[in-house]
């Protein structure tokens, strides 16, 4: 062991699969709507949606450090986090920070209601979601402005989110190489990891029965 720890693996490659998804998929879903490409903006949202399950799945059954009841500390705790972090204090953990995790929870949670929304949204012309036959028409156009108004949200959020990973830099602890090679350098014990193939198969398993549903 040097002083700094050793390299130990913290993310499969499930959950380093899926953030990289979560960024091309987010791309792809703005580009299609600037585009007018609506049939595939909805085609990206259901992919987006199986990854979406299947992460939340995996918080209980997947991977130790993946799991919401292991990085979901009190919010109380985050002040005291933040403390140790700006004295560069802060031990990098084998799972999301006190901070962190709370932020993993909202963005998965706007970006669940975003795909959801999405299914009851219309541009009122060409394109409509596949559930929104189920609303009345002034229930559509609410639903619609929800989801416009939300993405908004979302790209607020996702820049935070950005910031906030610079400011780890910052303060010392690097976080994105961990999300891509999978491994970090701490000294605290390595997590039990579920091999991410799981994961893959059973988000393909999803994303099929989805299309089916949806389509
Ligand atoms: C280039 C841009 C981005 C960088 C550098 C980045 C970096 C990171 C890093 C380092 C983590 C792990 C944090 C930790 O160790 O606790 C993370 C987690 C996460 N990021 Fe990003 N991110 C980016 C873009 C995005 C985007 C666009 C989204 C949403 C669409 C997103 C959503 C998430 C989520 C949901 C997690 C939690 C992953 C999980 O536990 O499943 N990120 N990101
Ligand atoms: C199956 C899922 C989805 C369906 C069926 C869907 C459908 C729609 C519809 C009907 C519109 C209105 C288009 C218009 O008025 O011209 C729209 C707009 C939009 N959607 Fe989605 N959507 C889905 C998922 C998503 C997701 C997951 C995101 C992003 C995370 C997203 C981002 C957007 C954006 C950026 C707009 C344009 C907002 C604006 O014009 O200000 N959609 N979507």
């Amino acid at each position: 062991m040097n002083q700094k720890g050793n390299s130990i693996k913290i993310w499969d490659s499930f959950i380093r699969l899926f953030h990289g998804l979560l960024i091309i998929l987010l791309g792809g879903l703005w580009w299609t709507v600037e585009n007018g490409r609506m049939e595939l903006h909805k085609d990206i949202g259901i992919a987006l949606f199986a990854l979406l399950i299947v992460r939340i799945g995996w918080g209980i059954f997947g991977s130790e450090n993946a799991r919401f009841k292991q990085f979901l500390k009190s919010p109380a705790a985050i002040p005291g986090h933040l403390r140790k972090l700006l004295k560069g204090d802060y031990e990098p953990e084998n799972t999301h920070s006190t901070a962190g995790g709370w932020s993993v929870i909202v963005m998965l949670g706007l970006l669940l209601s975003q795909v959801v929304t999405g299914l009851f949204s219309t541009d009122g012309i060409l394109f409509s979601g596949p559930l929104s036959s189920l609303l009345s028409s002034d229930g559509q156009d609410a639903v619609t402005s929800w989801h416009k108004t939300q993405f908004d949200v979302i790209l607020i959020v996702i820049s935070v989110h950005i910031l906030a990973v610079l400011f780890y830099r910052v303060k010392g602890t690097p976080l994105t190489a961990s999300m891509i090679h999978g491994y970090r350098i701490t000294h605290q014990q390595a997590p039990n990891l579920k091999p991410g193939w799981q994961g893959f198969i059973l988000a393909i398993a999803v994303w099929l029965i989805l299309m089916l549903l949806l389509d």
